[in-house]
């Protein structure tokens, strides 16, 4: 085991350092990480009361605290996932139903004489497990209408109005609109509000990924971000993203929780049977495509009795102002030129190649020369350059509230450093 726990050290990433700036991916809590053993040992599984009852009531509690902050009322309600994509595919498989069920129940008859070609709308920015989603439930990637974005890079919402009115009623059958609150390298908010108009003004049912925007329903501050959002008719929250949750701990939560039942359809009778639901017996099998699942709401409701919700607000209100440093420190800097401030944790720069034609080459040089030499760890995406056209690009992705302003200065040193000594040929 102390071998197993030696090499894990040596060949892991340290999240928790502030030079690991890269991926959506927080140093967990140590609080969380603890509860997390507690579940494992306990090894309760959430489907059947009787296989934890205590795991399923924390797990009901934490949905309901949860739904309470999004602004669902009484009749909400969710169930923890393996991961945003898998909240993401689950509300589509939900939306799916629900559009078919108006002539057709797709769970029992299939995809076949589903009749008009379906429709999913999100912005160019969607998160790809939209369209992997697509794909598994059979509605196919094509069913995707990616909508553009503003200058913000947010959805417009006059551009998915006009791709509504585009489907002839006749042929497409539109089943969701995916807003997204928290895109992945941006951290841009598509404009919940003006979008949930868009979606209800065509009857149209309404995803918000929050799966990176989650956190700002912790802090006051940064609320005012997720304005809306208690329109949806279901949200995807990630809280191993930024609650600083081991993974996994997704949420899926639904406006109205009766648009869980299509989802596994009537009772097993070895596990969950009529008589034993109605007197009071029931676990969680019938809101979740898994059966035996873990107990992840433990290590969220021990974060939340160690820190409450604001302790995890205020570390994100932490993460946002290093990024907004990050952004004033790349906008300053005369070999950095920035693409996209923070709205969120992320900043997307590019480092400035003295030969722009080898910018590309140089930025993705540099990210591996940081990364072998173990000197930082930064992401890296594509985003338009210049010319429009897709060009590497470099991401800090800051979600250490430890971390302070002289680390972000450091990191951005050490990404011009790495950046010359591409330039300059060196293989050190
Ligand atoms: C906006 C958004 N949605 C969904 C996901 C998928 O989450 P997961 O990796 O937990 O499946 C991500 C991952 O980064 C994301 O950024």
């Amino acid at each position: 085991m102390l071998a197993l726990a030696r090499a894990c050290a040596e060949g892991t990433v340290d999240l928790a350092d502030p030079r690991a700036a890269a991926h959506l991916q927080p140093p967990s809590l140590a609080v969380a990480a603890a509860a997390d053993v507690l579940a494992g040992v306990f090894n309760a599984s959430v489907d059947t009361w009787d296989s934890g009852p205590y795991a399923v009531e924390i797990e009901r509690r934490l949905v309901k605290g949860v739904c309470g902050l999004v602004g669902y009322g009484p009749g909400s309600g969710g169930v923890l996932t393996s991961g945003g994509s898998a909240s993401n595919l689950q509300a589509l498989l939900v939306a799916r139903d629900a559009a078919a069920a108006k002539s057709r129940d797709v769970r029992t008859a299939g995809l076949a004489g589903f009749g008009r070609r379906p429709l999913v709308f999100c912005s160019e920015l969607a998160h790809f497990s939209v369209a992997r989603a697509c794909a598994v439930l059979g509605l196919g990637e094509g069913a995707v209408r990616a909508v553009p974005v503003d200058g913000h890079h947010r959805m417009r919402p006059g551009a998915l109005d006009a791709a509504l009115r585009r489907a002839d009623p006749d042929a497409w059958l539109p089943v969701a609109v995916v807003a997204t609150a928290g895109t992945t390298d941006y951290g841009s908010v598509d404009p919940l509000p003006e979008v949930a108009a868009v979606a209800r003004e065509h009857g149209v049912r309404l995803h918000v990924d929050a799966a990176y925007g989650c956190g700002a329903l912790f802090s006051d501050r940064l609320r005012p971000l997720l304005e809306g959002i208690e329109e949806a008719d279901t949200v995807t929250l990630d809280l191993h993203k930024t609650a600083w949750q081991p993974a996994a701990a997704s949420l899926l939560l639904a406006r109205d929780a009766a648009d869980f039942a299509p989802v596994t359809g009537g009772r097993v009778a070895y596990l969950d049977p009529d008589d034993d639901g109605e007197a009071g017996y029931d676990g969680l099998l019938g809101l979740s495509l898994q059966t035996t699942r873990r107990a992840d709401a433990l290590k969220v409701a021990a974060t939340f009795l160690a820190l409450g919700t604001d302790g995890i607000g205020a570390m994100l209100e932490a993460c946002h102002d290093l990024a907004r440093h990050a952004e004033r420190a790349v906008a300053a800097h005369p070999r950095l030129s920035l693409t996209a401030g923070a709205t969120l944790s992320t900043v997307v720069f590019r480092y400035a190649a003295r030969d722009p034609a080898a910018s590309d080459r140089v930025n993705g040089a540099l990210r591996r020369r940081l990364l072998r030499t173990g000197t930082a760890l930064v992401g890296r995406t594509e985003a338009p350059g210049g010319d429009g056209r897709p060009a590497v690009h470099l991401k800090l992705t800051l979600l250490n509230p430890r971390a302070r302003t002289a680390d972000v200065d450091g990191l951005l040193d050490a990404v011009v450093r790495a950046g010359r000594a591409v330039e300059e040929g060196s293989t050190g």
